[in-house]
Parts: structure tokens; sequence; C-alpha cells
């Protein structure tokens, strides 16, 4: 690899790079699923954390709010948050609650207007190579080939080098779309086009990643699929997330922890003990299906 050149995907040897085959059956799935919802789920405000075994969180949102304009309104309001390294959160809430903009707080694209975001220890005071962030639209530009477009982080600040393009080739691989490098945009499919910004998202070996409804315009088995791949990324690299979506299914398949927002506060959160990695047939499960239902109920309180 040239000097300075996008450094290669690192396996995370904790987390294991092994995944059983999609399709066969887990019979022990029942039993693993028995306390699928911790029993601490808490409502209200003072929402306790999960143990962190006395290590600090690698992201902590302490006390976060923001208004648009001085005067204005809260649209986050006082928020404290803590994810651990390596996990992966989930954040609900109904249209206009305020994810987005905790979201663009969290990367570093808007600053609070009181509290403070932390990043493995550090305030953040603006974007940050070490996040990853992916929108609801794929925003990629169709004059550009796939490689090109995942390429981009990298060429806005300089002329990619041979490492740089290698490192991107690796990533389209590692997203299932290593023979459509070539391929512009307006040649690939929905679900393509949010695999390139999968992949151009992981450009920077981000150590944390965001996610704003990324799969929200595709069907649900693309969708399906995208969350398993997103899962498998994860797991390889040991990548810390936070995963905004509308579908409690897809909080509850991703995460280790959900959230709900509403009005600019959390509302409700609960951990979620499933089995990592998720196994095939999990949707269908009773205590999958009892995880979705309090987090609807959830939602419903919040009104
Ligand atoms: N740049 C802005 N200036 C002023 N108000 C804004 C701005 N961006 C968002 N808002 C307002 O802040 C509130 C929260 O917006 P936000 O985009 O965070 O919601 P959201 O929960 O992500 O909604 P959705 O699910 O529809 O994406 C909304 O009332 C919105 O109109
Ligand atoms: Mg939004």
């Amino acid at each position: 690899m040239d000097e300075g050149g996008t450094p290669p995907i690192r396996p995370s040897a904790s987390l294991g790079t092994t995944f059983p085959a999609r399709g066969k059956e887990d019979p022990g799935l029942a039993a693993r699923c028995a306390n699928a919802v911790a029993p601490q789920d808490d409502e209200g405000a003072g929402l306790r954390q999960p143990a962190l075994d006395g290590q600090a969180p690698f992201v902590a949102i302490e006390n976060a709010s923001y208004r648009y304009r001085p005067a204005g309104p809260p649209i986050v309001d006082g928020i404290d948050w803590a994810i651990p390294r390596g996990a992966i959160h989930c954040l609900l809430g109904r249209s206009g609650c305020g994810k987005t903009t905790l979201l663009k707080l969290a990367a570093g694209l808007l600053l609070p207007s009181g509290g403070a975001i932390r990043i493995g220890g550090a305030a953040l005071g603006g974007p940050d190579p070490r996040i990853g962030f992916v929108f609801q639209t794929p925003t990629l530009l169709d004059w550009l080939s796939a490689l090109d477009n995942v390429l981009l982080p990298v060429s806005l600040k300089r002329r990619p080098r041979a490492a740089d393009r290698e490192a991107a080739r690796e990533r389209l691989a590692l997203v299932g779309l290593g023979d459509l490098a070539e391929r512009r945009p307006p040649e690939l499919s929905g679900g393509q086009q949010s695999r390139v910004a999968l992949a151009r998202a992981l450009m920077g070996e981000p150590d944390l990643l965001l996610f704003d409804e990324p799969f929200a315009a595709l069907d649900a088995i693309t969708r399906e699929e995208l969350q398993d791949d997103l899962l498998r990324l994860c797991a390889l690299r040991g990548s810390t997330a936070l995963f905004v979506t509308h579908d409690i299914a897809e909080a509850v398949y991703l995460g280790d922890r959900v959230a709900v927002m509403a009005a600019g506060r959390i509302v409700h959160a609960q951990d979620l003990d499933l089995p990592r990695p998720r196994p095939h047939g999990l949707r269908y499960d009773p205590a999958f299906a009892a995880a979705c239902r309090t987090l609807r109920g959830a939602m419903d309180g919040a009104g």
C-alpha cells in the first residue's frame, strides 16, 4: 500500500468473522431468545444506560440540546445517551421528532446549543474522519462510476492514489458490488446504489457509523439483505453504529439497544438480548415479536 493511502479493512479478531450460512435453521434459537427483552425497560426522563464495565462509552451524548434559531423551540432537548464501543444502537421516532438533527449532532455536522458530544472521550468540535455517515438517499454523483463515488471522500481532499483505488474496490467487493465498479448510478438498482453509499461510508475506515434511514426506500427483501450486510460489516470491523429508522422490526433486528424519541427527547429505551450473529428465522420468533410490540406501545404512548 502507498504511504498515506486509505488503509485496508482490518478484521476484528474479538468479534470474529464467521457467520452461519443463510437459510440454515437454528434449533437453539427459541432458548436463546427467551430473554430477548432485557428486564430493565425504562420510561421517561433519566433513562438508565446498560453497564459499561467501568469503561467510558465510545459515544457519549451528554445533556445535548439543539435549536435551529436562538429563540426557537429545542429540537433536541437535553438528551443523554451512551454507546459502548462496538455496539449498535437504534433510534425510532415519528417524522419531525428530531432524529436527523440528533444524528447530525453526533456527526459533528451541527454543534449542540447546550451539553456536549464526546467520541472516544474527546469533545466533538466538527466533522471527524472517525465518523462515517450514510444518508437516507444514496446521494451519489450520476456522472461518476461506482468506484469513483466510493473514492469521493478521498478525491475531495487530494488526488487518489493506487492504494485508495484498491481500498475502494475492496469496499465495493465487501458490499457485493465487486463486478459493478465501473457502472454509473443510473445503471444500478436502488439497492445497489445503497450499497455504494455504504461502501463510501467505509472509505475512511470510520470507528463510528451513523445511518439516517438508509434503506427506507427499498423493498422488504432487499432491505433485509442490506440489514444482514450491515451487521456483517459492523461485526467484521468492530464498528460502533447509531441507526435511525421508522421501522420497528428493522430496529429490533439491528440493535443491541433501541430508543424511542418524541419531541426532542428520549421517551423510552430498551436493551435487546437477541443472539448474534442474528439467526435465520429470528424475525419470526415470538421473542422478536414481543420486542416489536413493546416498542410499538412506546411509540403509540409517545403520541
Ligand atoms: N435547517 C433547519 N432549520 C429549521 N428547522 C429545521 C431544520 N431542519 C429541521 N428542522 C425542524 O426540526 C424538526 C426536526 O427535524 P428532523 O429532520 O430532525 O426530524 P426527523 O425526526 O429526522 O424527521 P423525519 O423522520 O421526517 O426525517 C422539524 O420540525 C423540522 O422542521
Ligand atoms: Mg430525518
